[in-house]
């Protein structure tokens, strides 16, 4: 018996429907497992060497969210970020700052660790970098790390290691790493593994932060605005004063 033309066309489309779901499942599915991985995040200028260390260290892609990379490496769960240049032109400051707000929000329960990278260069150009972008992640100071990249341009590792250490100790990050892309990653690795035993219960508040939620932000503003209004009602040069 031959089956007609019709029911053909509906298997057909069963079978469709059946693959659809499954991708769909298999999507949620992944998109679960990236949020409950416990991640460390790289942050840094752009050119710094995010990208070089998260590739270094051999990482696989399991997600993305926006320009934000996720991927492990054995235990390791590293987020390669973009640039955190906060510094430039107004419009591409607010729409970074506004990734990593969405960036923040998605993630504050799985980021574990926040990782500071600059290059290895002059140690004034290093403390200018680390600057830049400390200052918008201040309030998590107390349990920041920071990583040096390129260190195989140095001439003497242990001295400069040292040294480094001495000269940035006013920063107080937790820990400082060192990247030289010629020496096996396992030692960087099993470092950088002990940032979950460390600091167990690491939680992202924002509040008070720049990537604090828009809402937020805003009421402030609106308050802020108000009292200004109502002081200078009260005495017009305050208009002056408070611009
Ligand atoms: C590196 O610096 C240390 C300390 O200054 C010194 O003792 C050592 O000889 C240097 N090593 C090389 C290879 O230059």
């Amino acid at each position: 018996m031959a089956l007609s033309i019709l029911e053909i066309y509906a298997g057909f489309i069963i079978i469709l429907l059946v693959v659809i779901l499954g991708y769909l499942f298999f999507q949620a599915y992944k998109k679960n497992s990236v949020c409950s991985l416990k991640q460390l995040m790289l942050i840094g200028l752009a050119g710094v060497g995010k990208t070089l260390t998260y590739n270094y260290l051999q990482c696989k892609n399991i997600g993305q969210f926006e320009t934000f990379q996720i991927g492990t490496s054995g235990e390791l769960c590293l987020v390669d970020s973009p640039d955190m240049d906060l510094e430039s032109k107004y419009e591409k400051r607010e729409t970074r700052i506004k990734q990593f707000q969405q960036f923040f929000n998605k993630f504050k329960n799985t980021i574990n660790g926040l990782i500071i990278v600059v290059n290895f260069e002059r140690t004034d150009l290093m403390k200018q970098k680390i600057i830049k972008v400390l200052k918008y992640l201040k309030k998590f100071q107390p349990d920041l790390y920071l990583l040096i990249s390129n260190f195989d341009l140095s001439e003497n590792q242990s001295q400069d290691e040292q040294q480094l250490k001495e000269q940035l100790k006013l920063f107080k990050f937790k820990k400082i790493f060192f990247v030289d892309k010629y020496k096996d990653n396992s030692d960087l690795k099993q470092e950088l593994l002990q940032i979950y035993i460390e600091q167990p219960n690491f939680r992202i508040d924002l509040q008070d932060t720049i990537f604090e939620e828009i809402n937020k932000n805003d009421e402030e503003k609106c308050l802020q605005q108000l009292k200004n209004q109502m002081s200078s009602d009260n005495n017009p040069n305050d208009i002056l004063l408070s611009k």
